[in-house]
């Protein structure tokens, strides 16, 4: 595969931002009254909206043509065929396995994998009715009342943003707890919440190595048995999802009590395999179906929609023509739905050590950029903190804004008020306003001559700031299915275009080593100490202290 750089398109497409540079996107809407009809699509009840991004007719062909140029369309098949596309680790990427509700078989090594697939689903099931009906006891013989995942990255943010979008399909009787962080004052705020009695701790680990987890797992261990008294109450109060079955045996989890995986699932994709089981524990079988329901329909469309009006597609090659040819290294997710609280922080794990790579497929360096620094949150709270910079600051970004067209919380005018909020920064962002319009409101305002002439800087915005808007019905699981397997395929197809591995994550490594060795100098107890002065002295420093 050639780099992208190198594609024919991808100079059309340098040449083509070079010649639209000075449009503005007020000027596209003015001139053309089909734009919204042109750049947007609908998929089931969500409704995304590109009409606000700085693109053309002719910038979409050329994109679509780099996409074609870069053969995305073999490529998504080999991911769906299950070839090891993750060349680094040798592996598959099949998320799409642990959600394929259909009676097709999918293919590791000539082995159908949708029997296991099924039969770990079988085994949650089973499992989180006994929790939710209360068959499930703790050592003392109470229902379980509290259910904390313990885990981290892919093992956290994934449950943790499904049980808090989801929060309105919940057991109001669970409390869904999660403990990832290696911070002493996380486990002592979480088991600060929990009865040892009625309180049961998901082990969540992929490798079952990663050392805050294994940490907070032995002190949540400890804290129990101080409780509890005796080693039999572990195995009524822990269980285990992992791929790495010694590893659980190891820490005294009862194998009967494990929930596996498998290494074809990247962490930060695996909410849809056993990570989920505090999922499904909190809204019960039939709504994490629903999920996995969404998400697979959404597998469909991206494997079966022409490039045109496939929505991964669509997202991905915006996100290309913003970071590459606009220069806007920067994605903010903006969500008008505190459901989705969690959502940016979720999407910048899965975008970010995914896509945050500077080698390419061949071992070469990239001479352009990669994935783009995901950040965001609460859009409404934004308003009146970081939107500053969004509207009159020095940096290109691409803004997604998310909202519910409906809400479950109906009070009074909230949510339309919340609605009209969102739609208006989108239109902010996008026309902007110009000296001419800011004089004649400063003059309606009583204002003129010099005090006129020096605020009126000031209160221009140059605009031509792009968006996307994804307006959903409601925030249901399959909804939510849907949302997530979006912004995964969008993933995808961006590590196709820069041909790069978007399945691993060696970047995360060095840190974990240098842990390791700085740890037994912080305590005292190393022979070696850090090469270079400022860690050396960062350690006496603490050491002294
Ligand atoms: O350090 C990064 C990482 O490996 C992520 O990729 C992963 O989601 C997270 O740590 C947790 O890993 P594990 O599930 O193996 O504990």
């Amino acid at each position: 595969m050639p780099k992208p750089t190198e594609l024919p398109a991808w100079h059309a497409l340098q040449q083509h931002a070079e010649s639209t540079a000075q449009q503005h996107l007020r000027t596209l809407f003015a001139t053309d009254p089909d734009r919204f009809q042109r750049f947007s699509r609908r998929y089931e009840n969500l409704l995304v909206d590109f009409s606000k991004q700085r693109i053309t007719s002719e910038t979409f062909e050329l994109l679509l043509e780099l996409a074609r140029q870069a053969e995305l369309p073999a490529a998504i098949e080999q991911l769906f065929a299950g070839q090891r596309i993750n060349h680094t680790e040798n592996r598959p990427a099949l998320h799409m396995a642990l959600r394929n509700r259909s009676a097709r078989p999918i293919l590791v090594d000539d082995q159908d994998v949708m029997p296991e697939v099924r039969g770990v689903l079988e085994q949650m099931r089973r499992f989180a009715d006994k929790v939710r009906s209360g068959a499930w006891t703790g050592y003392t013989g109470k229902p379980i009342r509290t259910v904390v995942n313990i885990g981290i990255g892919g093992s956290d943010l994934g449950p943790k943003l499904v049980c808090q979008a989801l929060r309105p399909y919940g057991d109001p009787m669970l409390e869904i707890l999660f403990l990832s962080s290696i911070d002493g004052a996380h486990a002592r705020h979480i088991l600060g919440r929990c009865d040892p009695e009625t309180t049961l701790f998901i082990v969540a680990s992929k490798t079952f190595t990663t050392q805050e987890t294994m940490t907070n797992a032995v002190t949540a261990r400890e804290w129990l048995l101080a409780a509890l008294g005796h080693e039999a109450a572990v195995a009524k109060h822990f269980v285990a999802v992992s791929t790495n079955l010694r590893a659980v045996q190891a820490f005294g989890i009862d194998p009967g009590n494990m929930f596996v995986f498998w290494d074809w699932v990247g962490g930060r994709y695996s909410l849809w395999s056993a990570i989920g089981l505090s999922i499904m524990i909190y809204l019960g079988y039939e709504r994490f179906y629903e999920l996995l329901d969404g998400a697979h329909a959404l597998d469909e469309h991206f494997r079966h929609t022409p490039l045109a009006d496939n929505l991964p597609v669509i997202l991905a090659l915006l996100g290309v023509w913003n970071g590459n040819f606009l220069a806007a290294h920067s994605h903010v997710i903006l969500v008008y739905d505190d459901y989705l609280l969690n959502l940016a922080n979720y999407l910048q794990q899965l975008d970010m050590e995914s896509n945050g790579k500077s080698v390419d497929r061949d071992g070469g360096l990239v001479n352009y950029s990669t994935g783009p620094i995901v950040w965001g949150g609460l859009g409404n709270n934004g308003q009146h903190a970081f939107y500053q910079l969004l509207h009159q600051g020095t940096h290109q970004f691409a803004a997604d804004f998310l909202a519910p067209v409906h809400t479950t919380d109906p009070v009074g005018d909230h949510h339309s008020i919340l609605l009209a909020n969102c739609l208006a920064q989108s239109q902010a962002l996008m026309t902007g306003r110009t000296a001419d319009e800011a004089r004649a409101e400063l003059s309606a305002q009583g204002l003129k001559g010099e005090a006129l002439e020096a605020l009126l800087p000031y209160k221009v915005f140059a605009g031509n700031r792009c968006s996307s808007t994804l307006l959903y019905e409601s925030l249901t699981p399959r909804t939510l299915g849907i949302l997530l397997a979006l912004y995964e395929h969008k993933i995808f197809v961006q590590g196709v275009i820069w041909h790069i591995n978007s399945f691993d994550q060696w970047g995360v490594e060095l840190g974990k080593q240098l842990t390791k060795s700085i740890l037994p100098q912080l305590q005292g107890r190393a022979t070696q100490v850090a090469p270079d002065s400022s860690t050396r002295s960062l350690i006496d420093y603490c050491q002294q202290r």
